[in-house]
């Protein structure tokens, strides 16, 4: 067995879909994380979702051989991050929570600590006026799930310094990660994109013009998306999806990014997608 690697100690703020995505990739790498949420009970729930994506990382092959995983290390104040190397704020894509948390978090760290957001669609520059060190906070795009998908887009704010451009290079590299570095702006580039293609899928099952499996199966068919934009929703999760376009449209004014009544009407039914068992496809069976 390899031994941890030196240097990193990672707090990930908020254990959700993204949290514990991050989470379990930083383990299964060897890096120790203390895992930040507002519940015993929301933690609880979170370490087993860290366990099963952990076991399904390995299973993939996605997780290199012969590293000591680390025990998971949960807290519910925001004081268990003030040894972290780095603190990844994974929260709800709620601008001004956000703004709190990474707030609280950089009174609370050392000078140089690494601050990365997670955010969706909320420019970074935005959230650095609220933090103590704004050349400190870098927005790293993970994909969903993080221990699958390689590649994260990164997002330079116009004050990040470049110290944390090495900073940040060096963490997704000890990750196994690749990135491809873009400038600050709502939705940067991946969200940008995506994020209406989605809004603009669920208007057409909305207005009746072809059922949901017919918009995935085209897109998928002809276009070579991977799993269908409607199948990717339920796999982010209807109300985060509802809450980045509410971002990206107040930003951007772009009418496509306003979300669908669709939307709205499943995020009200309580259907999230695959995280509350029902979204735009039924996922009864599939329990983790
Ligand atoms: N879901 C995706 O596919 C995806 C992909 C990339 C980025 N993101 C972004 O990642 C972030 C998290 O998204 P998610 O899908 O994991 O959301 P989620 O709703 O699944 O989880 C959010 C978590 O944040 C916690 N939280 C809220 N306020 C908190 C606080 N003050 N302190 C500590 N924890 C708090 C909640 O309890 C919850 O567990 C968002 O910014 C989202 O836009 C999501």
């Amino acid at each position: 067995m390899s031994p941890r690697l030196p240097g990193h100690r990672l707090a990930v703020v908020g254990g959700g879909v993204m949290g514990t995505n991050i989470t379990a990739l930083a383990l299964g790498h060897g890096v120790p994380v203390v895992l930040v949420d507002v519940s015993e009970e929301v933690l609880a729930e979170a370490a087993r979702t860290v366990a099963f994506k952990l076991r399904h990382a390995q299973l993939m092959g996605r997780l290199p051989a012969g590293r000591d995983v680390p025990k998971l290390v949960t807290g519910v104040s925001l004081t268990a991050a003030a040894d972290a190397t780095t603190v990844i704020e994974a929260v709800t894509e709620l601008p001004e929570t956000k703004t709190k948390v990474l707030a609280e978090v950089s009174a609370i760290v050392r000078p140089g600590t690494l601050l990365i957001s997670n955010t969706s669609c909320i420019p970074i520059d935005e959230m650095a006026s609220s933090v103590a060190r704004p050349e400190e906070l870098v927005g790293v795009h993970f994909m969903n799930p993080a221990y699958m998908i390689e590649m994260v887009e990164v997002i330079r704010g116009p004050r990040t310094g470049a110290a944390a451009m090495t900073a940040v290079t060096g963490l997704l590299t000890a990750l196994g990660r690749t990135c491809l570095v873009v400038n600050d702006a709502p939705g940067f580039v991946i969200n940008r994109v995506l994020h209406p293609l989605i809004n603009s899928a669920a208007r057409l099952v909305q207005d009746g013009v072809a059922p949901v499996e017919v918009v995935d199966g085209l897109l998928e068919g002809c276009l070579g998306h991977a799993t269908g934009p409607l199948r990717t929703a339920d796999l982010i999760g209807l109300d985060n999806l509802v809450d980045s376009l509410n971002v990206l449209h107040a930003r951007t004014g772009d009418p496509g990014a306003r979300p669908c009544d669709l939307l709205l009407d499943l995020v009200r039914a309580g259907k999230f997608g695959r995280k509350s068992g029902q979204g735009f496809y039924d996922y009864a069976e599939v329990t983790s």
